[in-house]
């Protein structure tokens, strides 16, 4: 399926987390969110459109309580504001580390402000939860630092760490080449260890192998085919073309 701008596909696990999953904006950006409408908790991954976030949670008689960003890159980040500014209790989370203190990083990152931080070790995995919503955070830098996905609930969000196809470029402000080689070895051996049918949510919706642009793809598929899961080495790795762009 190829998902509209601003289109939700929501799926109703067994467990009564509803996963909602959307594209938005010029850069096909894919959001998620966590919904736990029992205790009242909504939780939004790198929300981009604020105002189509914020209306149709309103048509759901939802509220947003919390925001978890997988990095701080303007294009994750860009909703934040107007949300907070309709939800001023809501609560922002985020790595430490992603907050850059360079100069020309706070040109490229916009300056968020954490309500709540994790501060663990790249590579390591703690848990967030909030009502029935349980999600595992792991730090995985080098595209940016502080860079974490989430998993649980059927999905593993990858933020810019992984797409369906690839990896996100390791050519920016804080990017960190040998780091993201770990990470992508931890996410691997993360995805072999999940059921296969759960779904990968990337950062963006880019080329598939087959030209498409699925708005997602399975853990199976993406640890097939995905080329830099299946990189063999950190020299064939760096020389993918993907990694550094000329723009
Ligand atoms: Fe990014």
């Amino acid at each position: 399926m190829a998902l509209a701008e601003g289109e939700f596909a929501v799926s109703y696990g067994d467990d009564n987390i509803e996963v909602w999953v959307t594209q938005m904006g010029s850069w096909a950006n894919m959001n998620t969110a966590f919904i736990d409408r029992k205790n009242g908790v909504v939780a939004l991954v790198d929300p981009f459109d604020a105002q189509g976030w914020l209306r149709a949670l309103a048509d759901e008689n939802l509220t947003p309580t919390h925001i978890l960003l997988t990095h701080t890159h303007k294009d994750h980040t860009v909703g934040v504001k107007a949300i907070r500014k309709a939800h001023p209790e809501i609560e922002v989370w985020g790595h430490v580390e992603s907050v850059s203190p360079s100069l020309i990083g706070r040109i490229l990152f916009r300056r968020t402000d954490f309500t709540h931080v994790w501060d663990h070790d790249p590579d390591a995995g703690i848990v967030w939860e909030c009502g029935d919503i349980q999600l595992m955070v792991t730090h995985s830098p080098g595209h940016s630092p502080g860079h974490v996905t989430f998993h649980g609930h059927g999905v593993y969000v990858a933020g810019d760490l992984l797409f369906t196809m690839r990896s996100g470029r390791v050519d920016l402000p804080g990017s960190d080449p040998v780091a993201q080689w770990r990470s992508l070895a931890t996410a691997k051996s993360i995805l072999q260890n999940l059921p296969s049918d759960w779904r990968l949510i990337p950062g963006h919706r880019y080329d598939w192998i087959d030209g498409s642009t699925p708005d997602w793809v399975t853990l199976e598929q993406a640890l097939k085919h995905n080329i830099s899961l299946n990189a063999p080495d950190i020299e064939t790795f760096d020389a993918l073309p993907f990694n550094r762009f000329d723009d």
